[in-house]
């Protein structure tokens, strides 16, 4: 990073946003700087301050989500810490959850250690799209079914799946719908109940523009999941109500603070301005590659059908060796290799090697998406 005038292009959204709209960088630093005091530990002016600093930013998450009780929204470290609480703290030894193929580490990794300990996990698999069929979900769920994980869109894939089709579906047979939205919050319009969801997993940093180390958990009424973490504040009562629950211990107030100004930023943009331009991009990108020889592109060709992010692999070329011309030579960056998610890879025929994954972000210029798709008809040469 030592030539500082050099034009870098930021092209790794999906692992985590850059950059932050400038409202971010100065909540943090006012937090930081100037109000300061230990949110709920005191009742000076600077812990007041503080608590409301956590107060509107889980009132502008509500807000974003069109969530009617803010309170059932807990702060978390990221969107694996959000899933870890979920899954561990609802699903005990006998239980069957349904999943897919395609998932996360976040999930894959929680599963298969509570499959160890006696809960049973079935893997729904997608199209060649990264697309689920809902009615293979229904026919998956059995009278031992306590859960549906599955993430809005994989990180690999793209693909938004038919959440309020697998939702409703849930809803009839009582099973509880839970969605990692890691790859989906704040980069779409996302309604909690009108998409029929009960729990969803959320990152800060990424497409919601808070700093790493933030995340959140929305838990709809009637779902009480038991905490990965005890203590906090308050008497020697261990039967906390949200979010007090699951928010044991001094909170990242600067985070949080900085994640609440980038959803304000995106109340103020409008989400579905958001997602229109990100969408014009990744159409701009899967025009670029499919007219790239040599390209194979992971997952749906219609922008419409995807969130922000595109993988792909050019033949003959490792997603590494792509990878790294990109950054010495373009100084573009990218992520290549398994990003988190071996299973999906393994989906899309592309384990173990992995891909190469462009996610442009709400900052991303048309000319920097046109300078890759140059870069890349370099490479592929
Ligand atoms: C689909 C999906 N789930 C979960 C995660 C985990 O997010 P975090 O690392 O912020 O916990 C990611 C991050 O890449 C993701 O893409």
């Amino acid at each position: 990073m030592e030539k500082k005038t050099e034009r870098l292009i930021y092209l790794d959204n999906a692992a985590t946003s850059f950059p932050k709209p400038e409202a971010v960088y100065r909540r943090i630093d006012e937090v930081l700087r100037v109000i300061s005091g230990n949110p709920g530990r005191a009742s000076h002016r600077m812990a007041l301050e503080a608590s409301r600093v956590i107060f509107s930013a889980r009132e502008a998450i509500a807000r974003l989500f069109n969530v009617r009780d803010a309170s059932r929204i807990a702060f978390t470290k990221n969107a694996t810490e959000g899933i870890n609480i979920a899954l561990k703290g609802l699903l005990k030894p006998g239980g069957h959850v349904v999943t897919s193929s395609f998932e996360h580490n976040s999930v894959v990794k929680t599963l298969g250690r509570l499959e160890r300990n006696g809960v049973r996990v079935t893997k729904v698999r997608p199209d060649k799209d990264g697309l689920l069929d809902p009615k293979d979900i229904a026919s998956a769920i059995d009278k031992d079914t306590k859960i549906v994980c599955i993430s809005h869109a994989s990180n690999v894939f793209g693909t938004v799946q038919p959440i309020e089709e697998i939702g409703r579906l849930c809803r009839n047979k009582s099973v509880i719908f839970m969605v990692d939205g890691a790859q989906t919050a704040g980069a779409m319009p996302i309604e909690m109940d009108a998409m029929n969801m009960d729990i969803f997993a959320a990152t800060g940093h990424k497409a919601l523009f808070g700093p790493q180390g933030t995340g959140f958990l929305y838990v709809r009424e009637g779902i009480e999941p038991e905490p990965l973490v005890d203590g906090g504040t308050g008497e020697l009562n261990i039967t906390l109500e949200m979010p007090d629950r699951l928010e044991s211990g001094t909170m990242n107030t600067p985070g949080v603070g900085g994640l609440g100004a980038g959803v304000e930023f995106i109340l103020k943009e409008g989400i579905a301005k958001v997602k229109r331009y990100e969408e014009a991009l990744i159409e701009a990108l899967l025009d670029g590659l499919r007219k790239t020889e040599g390209v194979r592109i992971i997952g749906p060709a219609d922008a419409k059908k995807r969130t922000a992010l595109v993988a792909f692999n050019i033949a003959g070329k490792t997603p590494a060796e792509v990878g790294m011309r990109l950054d010495n030579d373009f100084s573009i960056m990218v992520r290549t290799g398994a990003h988190c998610a071996p299973e999906a890879h393994r989906e899309a025929g592309t384990h173990p090697d992995g891909a190469v994954r462009v996610s442009p972000g709400y900052f991303t210029k048309e000319d920097e998406v046109e300078e890759f798709l140059r870069a890349i008809r370099e490479i592929a040469k």
